[in-house]
């Protein structure tokens, strides 16, 4: 993810110490709903894994039952989960999240068909006697759709047929999908989710939706692709926000841009990382560098009073923002349940505190919690 976050960071770190003032919402959850709270304007929805829909942890679930309306696997959707071997499927997460979703009356997000990340070696590649061409890995991506379709058929309202495809700039990135099906590789997966999954909505998901050359690459393809009559129903900007970064008119541009089109948007994976970044330092190992630990990894502890302040005022001016827009936006979905369970603890570097959504380490709602609560502007 390229955004631009130098700056900030530099001064900021040695002078600011955990002052242990904690981070605790006033309201209580259990009487105040975010999906309640958004009822009139937008569907609340969550990220979860097997911790929440396989019965681990218990609290976790209960709140996600109690605050959210909408529910997309972290992995569970994935290539590697469902057909991690050739033609052998293993639909045993993806039964538990669904059976969880629907025990919960939550609309279910599919995630996702296409993408470059967590999707097995094999799909790229020729079997004996085989050789690698566009019509066998599109034979590869129908057989794999409709393995889903007839397992899953009804059940998800919502797919992420791509998952980023575009780079920063607006080009289409190298993937293997592209490198081997061609440049229009991105329609062909619509043409075939539309014929496979006709009842759910048809989604193209990306995140830093906020650079221009990659937010007007996105709604000219979805121009595109209505001007030769492609199914495409939404647009799903990821929302990794970061404290400093992206300005919100680049984040209301963005938005216009995609309601513009007339499809749907959907805020898709929401999260503000309040982290320094790490830059040219992705993937290190921060267990043998004390000094880059210090550095990377400075709120260990707790996280200083002053960032809890800056936290809760993005959060609520994201979610004002989303407010204004509601007419476009169907719905906003935070990629984690809570602190513990966030994937911005391991990325871009493994073994982070980090404190990027809404309930803390002990499931207790936030600060940022109860300003999103506020933001709907309504009492329930
Ligand atoms: C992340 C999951 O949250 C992690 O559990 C997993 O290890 C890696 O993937 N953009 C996406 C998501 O589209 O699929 C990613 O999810 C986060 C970034």
């Amino acid at each position: 993810m390229a955004l631009d976050t130098s700056g900030q960071y530099g001064s900021m770190v040695p002078a600011l110490r955990c002052d242990d003032a904690g981070d605790r919402a006033t309201l209580d959850p259990s009487q105040v709903s975010l999906a309640r709270a958004y009822q009139d304007h937008f569907k609340i929805g969550v990220a979860v894994g097997r911790n929440v829909y396989g019965g681990r942890d218990d609290a976790a679930s209960a709140l996600v039952a109690s605050q959210y309306n909408r529910l997309t696997p972290e992995n569970a959707l994935k290539w590697q989960s469902l057909q991690n071997q050739p033609g052998v499927f293993d639909f045993s997460q993806a039964d538990d999240f669904i059976a969880f979703g629907e025990e919960h009356n939550m609309e279910i997000h599919g995630h996702t068909l296409v993408w470059h990340q967590q999707v097995p070696g094999w799909v790229f590649e020729p079997a004996e006697g085989q050789t690698m061409t566009r019509e066998l890995l599109l034979q590869r991506l129908e057989d794999h759709m409709s393995a889903l379709a007839a397992h899953l058929g009804g059940h998800v309202q919502y797919w992420d047929v791509v998952n980023e495809a575009f780079d920063d700039n607006g080009g289409l990135r190298g993937t293997p999908w592209r490198m081997i099906i061609g440049e229009d590789y991105i329609e062909q997966a619509f043409r075939l989710a539309d014929r496979h999954f006709p009842d759910a909505k048809l989604v193209y998901n990306d995140f830093s939706m906020e650079n221009p050359g990659k937010r007007d690459a996105v709604a000219a393809m979805v121009r595109d692709f209505q001007s030769k009559g492609v199914r495409i129903d939404a647009i799903g900007s990821q929302g990794h926000f970061r404290l400093d970064g992206p300005a919100l008119g680049a984040v209301a541009a963005s938005l216009d841009a995609f309601a513009a089109t007339g499809v749907e948007v959907l805020v898709s994976e929401m999260d503000v990382d309040v982290l320094p970044p790490a830059n040219q330092n992705q993937g290190a190992d921060l267990s043998v560098n004390a000094e880059l630990s210090e550095r990377l990894n400075p709120f260990t502890e707790c996280l200083p009073s002053a960032i809890v302040e800056q936290a809760t005022a993005r959060w609520a001016q994201l979610f004002d923002l989303f407010v204004q827009r509601s007419a476009a936006v169907h719905s906003v979905t935070l990629w984690g349940v809570s602190d513990a369970y966030s994937w911005l603890n391991n990325w871009p570097v493994n073994g982070r505190t980090n404190y990027a959504l809404l309930f803390d380490r002990q499931l207790q709602p936030k600060r940022a919690w109860q300003s999103v609560i506020e933001a709907a502007g309504e009492t329930q």
